[in-house]
C-alpha cells in the first residue's frame, strides 16, 4: 500500500511510546515541547535521541541552549503534555510545576524520570533532525507510572 503523510502518521501511531518533555530556560523563560520519539541509544557513552521536525520553531530555540532537560512524563501528565504541544508556545508552562538546573535544563516535577543532557550531534534525516543527546545527570522515580501515547490518545500501563 502506498502511503501519504496522513495515513503514515496513523500507522506510526499504532506503535505505543512514552512521552517526554524536552525543555530549557532560554532568555529567562522556560521553553519546551512534548516529544514521543525519545529513545535510549548508548550506555557508554550515555546517549539518548529524539527526532524533531525540521519545521519546529521550539527546537530552533532549544538547540541553542547549553543543557536540555528531558522529563519522562507521568500517567497524570496528559494535560501538561497537550499544553507542551500547543501551537502557541506562550502558555505551555502555565500551571506546570517545574525546576531548573544551574545549567538551565528544565525538569517537570513528579515526572517518572529525568535526564540532563547536552546536544552532542544533530543528524538531518528526511523532514526531521535526529538529535543525539549526551546524558550528564539523571534521576528516576520508578514508582511513578509513565504516560503512554498510542493512536493519538493517552493511556496508562496495565499489569498483565
Ligand atoms: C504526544 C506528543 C508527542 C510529540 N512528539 C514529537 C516528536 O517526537 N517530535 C517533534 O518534533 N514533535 C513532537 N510533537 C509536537 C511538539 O510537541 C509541538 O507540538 C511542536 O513542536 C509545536 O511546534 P513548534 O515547535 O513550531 O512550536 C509531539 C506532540 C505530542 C502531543
Amino acid at each position: 500500500v502506498t502511503s501519504d503523510g496522513v495515513s503514515l502518521r496513523a500507522v506510526f501511531g499504532c506503535f505505543p511510546t512514552g512521552v517526554t518533555a524536552v525543555g530549557a530556560v532560554v532568555d529567562d523563560q522556560p521553553v519546551g515541547m512534548a516529544v514521543s520519539s525519545f529513545t535510549s541509544v548508548s550506555l557508554d557513552p550515555p546517549l539518548v535521541s529524539a527526532c524533531v521536525a525540521k519545521t519546529s520553531t521550539t527546537w530552533q530555540t532549544l538547540r541553542s541552549a547549553r543543557w536540555l532537560g528531558v522529563s519522562i512524563l507521568a500517567a497524570n501528565h496528559g494535560t501538561i503534555c497537550r499544553q507542551l504541544a500547543a501551537a502557541d508556545p506562550a502558555g505551555r508552562f502555565t500551571d506546570v510545576s517545574w525546576d531548573v538546573t544551574d545549567g538551565g535544563a528544565v525538569r517537570i516535577r513528579s515526572a517518572s524520570a529525568w535526564f540532563e543532557c547536552e546536544l552532542e550531534r544533530e543528524i538531518s534525516v528526511g523532514d526531521h533532525f535526529i538529535a543525539i543527546l549526551r546524558i550528564v545527570s539523571h534521576l528516576a522515580d520508578p514508582t511513578v507510572e509513565p504516560l503512554v501515547f498510542h493512536r493519538s490518545s493517552f493511556r496508562r500501563l496495565l499489569a498483565s
